[in-house]
Order: structure tokens, then C-alpha cells, then sequence
């Protein structure tokens, strides 16, 4: 089992579509075992980023993701970080395949609706982040 961090964008929950996201998590076999709504502060969204701090986009993402709620979660399933990077398509919601959560839902490359970790190692620390072990019920 592995376990991945999944971040419900303020594009989702303005609109109210955090229920039909978590049906799609749950029919695609992940099991969400961490679930908070959050509203990150620009100095929380720019430290969760700082990873990108030197694209062009940084501060745009930044103010984005600080925008409103947001629902922070740690997925589990088999393979999961693949997995999700799967379930949610392509980072451009031009480029995701139907099915996905980002061909869905997504409005566009920066209001694109879910992050989910793209490796182990920033799994650990994403997950870290947001939650402490105690809050992970499998
Ligand atoms: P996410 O998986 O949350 O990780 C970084 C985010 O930056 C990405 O999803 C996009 O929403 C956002 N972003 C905004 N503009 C770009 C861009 N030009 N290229 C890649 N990511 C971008």
C-alpha cells in the first residue's frame, strides 16, 4: 500500500463539487484515510510550493491556491501516486484524457482542480505538511 497527497483546489470547492470529486477518488479504488478543508494563507500556499519558486507561475499559483478553501487529503490504494496522477490527467486540462478528474472538472492550467505528489519523496513531505500520523485512519 502506498499513500499520496491530494489537494481539492479553490475551483472545486467554489463550485461545490468537492462530494463528485471524492466519487470519482473512491470509484477509482483510493481509499481517502486524511480529509481536511482548509484556507491557506499566501505564506502556507508559497512554502507547500516552494518547489516551483523560480517558474514564472509561482505567484500566480500561489495567490490561486490561497484564494479559498481548499480540501487537503492523503489517498491510499496500490500504487496510488501513479494511480492518481492517472485519475486526475493532464497537468493542462487540454491534454487530459476523458475520464480523468482534470478533463472533467478543470477550468484551466492553474484552476485545474486537483495536485496530487508526483514521487515518494514528496509524498512523504506533502503528506507531512498537512498531517500527522494519528489523523490517517486506513
Ligand atoms: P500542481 O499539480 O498543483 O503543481 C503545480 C501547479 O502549478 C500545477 O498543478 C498547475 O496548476 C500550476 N500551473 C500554473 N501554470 C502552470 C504552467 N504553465 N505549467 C505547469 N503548471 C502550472
Amino acid at each position: 500500500m502506498e499513500r499520496t497527497l491530494s489537494i481539492l483546489k479553490p475551483d472545486i470547492t467554489r463550485r461545490n463539487l468537492t462530494g463528485a470529486v471524492n466519487e470519482k477518488i473512491e470509484k477509482n479504488g483510493l481509499r481517502i484515510i486524511a480529509q481536511k478543508r482548509l484556507h491557506l494563507s499566501l505564506e502556507e500556499a508559497q512554502k507547500f510550493y516552494a518547489v516551483h519558486k523560480e517558474r514564472s507561475f509561482f505567484n500566480d499559483l500561489c495567490s490561486f491556491m490561497s484564494s479559498g478553501p481548499v480540501v487537503v487529503q492523503v489517498l491510499e490504494s496500490d500504487n496510488a501516486i501513479e494511480h492518481y496522477r492517472k485519475v486526475m490527467g493532464a497537468t493542462n486540462p487540454a491534454n487530459a484524457d476523458e475520464g480523468t478528474l482534470r478533463h472533467e472538472f478543470a477550468e484551466s492550467i492553474e484552476a485545474n482542480s486537483v495536485h496530487g505528489s508526483d514521487s515518494l519523496e514528496n509524498a512523504a513531505k506533502e503528506i507531512a505538511f498537512f498531517f500527522s500520523e494519528i489523523e490517517m485512519v486506513g
